[in-house]
């Protein structure tokens, strides 16, 4: 697995320094609102675990389940709802958790099913931002980390549901996903 890695991107304890910086800040803005926190599965299921035990105030959470890529990697622009949230978003501060914005299609998309359903705030929680390819208008309320237009892995993130589990996020070589 690791010899699939071309470079790695941030360690595992720069991406643990920069999440506990960004559960202080959302604990601070978010001060007695009860928020909702949604985390993206499944590439932010990683990221969600160790961004709330850094947030210090009460929270609930809840997670959905979206397609976007499928095996490839380049976003359709299709975007379906494969699990939905068990709790009612209605009259709430909802705080979305994604592991990275690409072209932003996903996230847009979200933003727009639970203004719909009446959520009172909607902010946006994402690790990662690549900006280089972005399509709709979006940006993230809370930023880990902007990269550069490569296709990243570890972390939960993931090339054809593989490398997940890496502590850590690489860029995956090339000819991985080219042969
Ligand atoms: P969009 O283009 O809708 O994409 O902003 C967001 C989703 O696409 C996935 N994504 C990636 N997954 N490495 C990955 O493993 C990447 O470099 C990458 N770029 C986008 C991701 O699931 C994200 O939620
Ligand atoms: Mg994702």
């Amino acid at each position: 697995m690791q010899n699939d890695i071309q470079e790695v991107l941030y360690s595992e304890q720069q991406i643990q320094d920069k999440i506990k910086e960004m559960g202080e800040q959302i604990s601070r803005d978010f001060e007695g609102r009860n928020p909702l926190v949604i985390c993206v599965l499944k590439g932010a299921f990683i990221f969600m675990a160790d961004l709330v035990k850094q947030i210090t105030i009460p929270l609930e959470l809840d997670f959905m389940a979206v397609s976007s890529y499928g095996a490839s990697t380049k976003s359709s622009g299709v975007v379906k709802i494969i699990k939905d949230l068990d709790i009612s978003v209605e009259g709430r501060h909802i705080v979305i958790v994604e592991d990275i914005i690409d072209s932003g299609l996903t996230l847009s998309y979200l933003i727009d099913v639970l203004e719909r359903r009446n959520a009172l705030s909607i902010t946006v929680a994402a690790l990662f931002d690549k900006p280089a390819r972005r399509s709709a208008e979006l940006d993230a309320d809370y930023k880990g980390f902007v990269i550069p237009d490569a296709f990243v892995v570890g972390y939960g993130l993931d090339y054809a549901e593989k490398y997940r589990n890496l502590p850590y996020v690489g860029v995956l070589k090339p000819e991985v996903y080219s042969q």
